[in-house]
């Protein structure tokens, strides 16, 4: 039995509980285009966090991390006010409830205890794995996964006040394995695309992480509001290349869609060689236009490339956190490698690297796992 899940069947018991499961995701290309109606394209990655629940009769849910100090207690009937709930991390539990209740369903009663894989402040939507699992232990594994989405979405924006996307939690519940998703975030339709197998996915962590995110995001966000306002667009997903002018904000959204997709054009014609000039582009979009690289991922994506990869960038909201690249398979440990000792040499920091694989999408575990 996996380590965590002999942890988790000590905590909770192996009679009554149902097991779910949430991964987390990293975009290979889209960022800061979800909430203007855009294009992205991110795969369910092999970490994931996993919940169990033990149904209780009384409308409460308990949860335990078994990473994280600290058990939450919330009425399941989201009386309870997300953003002041202490630990932090139970903040997204009670903003799962509460969305739920807002969107006319009732959370189970539930003893819950989770574990996740996922680093938390990487980019790489932890928050979106919690609350999409957490969200299928209380009774929404029957209710359509767009649907859900968007009320994780919402979950996250009571818990913390950063007025997220809706990719990550649309990731996690519709990730493919082997295969990325062309998500268009106005009709929320997702189109599987094969990963080549010539190319490892590598994801490198700057060793700084995400803690100003909140206020760096919302700000992103308003810029791009007031952008969309002043082109007299309700999404910058409507604006054309010509009306953009010299509005960066507007600019990066627009190019970066157009980037998806000639991304997902190349992957589905095997044009492998079209991949890493995009992945520069757009990261070279998110540094100069919508401002969110920091130099140590500008230094993680020069470094990758300068020992082979075919192309990197910062994926998520930026800020820290991680940088995606492609690399030919039997490169891979070769240049995670060398970026690592480079990395290190330059800023003193520890850049966790590692290849990640496209996994299916969340749901229930046909577990509990035998002792
Ligand atoms: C975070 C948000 C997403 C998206 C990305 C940037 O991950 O949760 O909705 O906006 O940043 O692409």
């Amino acid at each position: 039995m996996e380590p965590r899940w002999a942890v988790i069947t000590d905590a909770l018991g192996r009679d009554g509980a149902r097991w779910f499961r949430a991964p987390g995701r990293v975009n290979l290309i889209g960022d800061h285009t979800d909430y203007h109606a855009g294009f992205v394209l991110p795969l369910a990655v092999d970490l994931d966090c996993v919940v169990a629940a033990r149904p209780r009769a009384e409308r409460r849910v308990t949860a335990r991390s078994l990473d994280l100090p600290g058990t939450v207690e919330i009425a399941a009937d989201g009386s309870d006010e997300p953003a002041t709930v202490d630990p932090a991390w139970g903040r997204y539990v009670a903003g799962v409830v509460r969305a739920l209740v807002e969107a006319g369903h009732t959370p189970d009663g539930a003893d819950v205890v989770l574990s996740s894989t996922v680093p938390p402040g990487s980019g790489l939507s932890s928050s979106a794995a919690l609350e999409v699992a957490v969200s299928l232990a209380l009774g929404g594994s029957t209710l359509p996964a767009r649907h859900l989405a968007r009320i994780c979405q919402r979950g996250e924006h009571l818990a913390t006040g950063v007025p997220c996307g809706v990719m990550d939690q649309l990731a996690s519940l519709l990730g493919k394995a082997g295969h990325a998703l062309l998500i268009d975030c106005r009709t929320l339709t997702a189109d599987p695309i094969s990963l080549p197998d010539p190319l490892a996915v590598l994801v490198v962590h700057s060793g700084l992480s995400r803690t100003l995110a909140g206020s760096a995001y919302a700000d992103r966000r308003a810029a791009a509001d007031a952008a969309a306002a002043r082109l007299g667009v309700p999404a910058l997903r409507d604006v054309s290349p010509e009306q953009v002018g010299d509005d960066p904000w507007a600019r990066h959204v627009v190019t970066e869609n157009e980037r998806v997709l000639a991304f997902a054009d190349a992957l589905r014609a095997g044009h492998l060689g079209r991949l890493g000039a995009l992945l520069l582009a757009s990261h070279a979009s998110l540094r100069d236009d919508f401002a969110v690289s920091t130099p140590e991922l500008d230094l993680a994506v020069d470094l990758l490339v300068e020992h082979g990869a075919i192309g990197a960038r910062v994926t998520g909201a930026g800020f820290g956190g991680c940088v995606v690249a492609l690399v030919d398979r039997p490169h891979v440990d070769d240049v995670a490698a060398k970026t690592r000792a480079r990395y290190r040499a330059e800023t003193g920091l520890d850049a966790a690297a590692f290849v990640v694989q496209a996994v299916d999408g969340a749901g229930e575990l046909d577990r509990p796992p035998a002792p």
